[in-house]
């Protein structure tokens, strides 16, 4: 059936108001103005392809077999705490998914209907003065500048129940069909599987683009990564394809240590198994201090710890997590002083548009294992038993699928 130009009714996760848990319900969902496109996140139920046998030796037919995704993020859990800055309720979260493009809107050049894409937590306008420099991807249409929870023409493409519901970051990917802003979406590889490669939206890319684009780390270099969730899995197989020779993964569940290791966590320390602070036993292990040190758990004790665990003179820590909202850092100025830097990473420092294609390639190619960190993959009725999984800290990610 052509949708296209007409309203799509389907399945949506919504959070009604601050703590309360997602409910799934029907929506609506406008067809996209002027520089919009509509995305099917949803599709028919995984089916086994019947070129199976032919992708065996390399032939790549698997489009028959349409898969689609989103995953969860530790950041879709702060917008249901409210502590996600910018969020007007209700909202429909999510934003680590794959699709196939259903419909564009009138000068859309950059997708067509049935090209898989991916939805851009962080566009990549082209025009904009962060998009003109080479040296950062934080383009000035990011929520930090420009709020993301209406389209830009400021009215919202989501209806439930008669009201208006709000987007997130301008691409909710926990609903079936969605819109978003040409300027965060791109086409990906016809072949690539979207129930993989959702991670490419964010955690992944986040984690190891945090380690490679922000940090850069050095071969033979130290590093300490506070927090081995999914972005902080990320940040290990980042530092492991750097060369860095020293990885330690540090939790406050064990749980996680086995995965960090076999992705490349040269030995992994739970804060509480010392009398001392963490930051000291990382002192004293490495002799002054890791080269780089990484927070991402989105807490500031844990920043400062990650700060004042590196090398006195030149360690570099990068900020990952992101904060509680409204909290102020506090900290000895002293440890800047002698030479520490601190600095912030944004979806691991990747102009999206122009990266997360090669990111995809790269996966084709077999060159990272991002596949580790699914631990789960469910149907998107179960997204509340997903959040459950995701607290109780017995997953790493999470791929819900309609
Ligand atoms: N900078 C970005 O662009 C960006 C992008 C995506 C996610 N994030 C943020 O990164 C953070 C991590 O995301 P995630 O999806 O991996 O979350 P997650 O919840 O899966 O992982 C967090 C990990 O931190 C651990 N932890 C909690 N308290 C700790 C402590 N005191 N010391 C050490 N470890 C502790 C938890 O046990 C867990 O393993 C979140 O704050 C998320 O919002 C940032
Ligand atoms: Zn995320
Ligand atoms: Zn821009």
């Amino acid at each position: 059936m052509d949708t296209s130009g007409k309203i799509i009714k389907c399945k949506a996760a919504v959070a009604w108001e601050v703590g309360k848990p997602l409910s799934i319900e029907e929506v609506e969902v406008a067809p996209p103005k002027c520089h919009e496109v509509r995305v099917k996140v949803d599709i028919e139920p995984y089916n086994t392809c019947a070129y199976t046998f032919l992708c065996d030796v390399g032939v790549t037919l698997c489009c028959f077999s349409q898969i689609i995704a989103t995953g969860i993020c530790g950041t879709d859990d702060h917008v249901l705490t409210g502590s996600f800055p910018k969020v007007e309720y209700p909202v429909i979260p999510g934003h680590e998914g794959a699709g196939i493009v259903e419909s564009v809107g009138e000068g859309v050049t950059c997708v067509k209907p049935g090209d898989k894409v991916i939805p851009l937590c962080l566009p990549q306008c082209g025009e904009c003065n962060s998009c003109l420099r080479s040296n950062t991807n934080c383009c000035l249409k990011t929520h930090l500048c420009e709020p993301q929870n209406l389209m830009p023409d400021k009215t919202s493409r989501f209806t439930c129940k008669g009201k208006q519901v709000h987007h997130f970051l301008w691409i909710s990917t926990f609903s079936e069909y969605t819109v978003m802003p040409d300027s965060t979406v791109v086409k990906i590889d016809n072949a690539a599987p979207l129930d993989k490669v959702c991670l490419f939206g964010c955690g992944f890319s986040t984690g190891y683009g945090a380690a490679l684009n922000t940090a850069q780390v050095m071969p033979g270099s130290s590093c300490a990564i506070f927090g081995l969730g999914g972005v902080g899995l990320s940040v290990v197989m980042g530092c492991k394809t750097a060369g860095a020779s020293q990885i330690i993964g540090i939790d406050i569940n064990k749980e996680k240590f086995a995965k960090a290791k076999e992705l490349g966590a040269t030995e992994c320390l739970d804060p509480r198994d010392y009398k001392k602070p963490i930051q000291e036993v990382l002192v004293e292990r490495t002799g002054y201090g890791v080269d780089y040190a990484f927070e991402v758990v989105g807490c500031l004790d844990t920043l400062t710890a990650a700060l004042a665990s590196c090398h006195i003179g030149c360690g570099v820590c990068v900020m990952v997590g992101v904060p509680p909202l409204g909290s102020q850092l506090s900290f000895d100025p002293m440890l800047l002083f002698t030479g520490r830097t601190l600095k912030g990473s944004f979806i691991g420092g990747w102009k999206m548009k122009d990266s997360i294609p090669h990111l995809v390639s790269s996966y084709m190619e077999g060159t990272f294992k991002s596949d580790a960190l699914i631990t789960h993959t469910l149907p998107f009725s179960q997204i509340s038993e997903g959040f459950d999984l995701l607290h109780s800290g017995k997953s790493i990610r999470i791929v819900l699928k309609f």
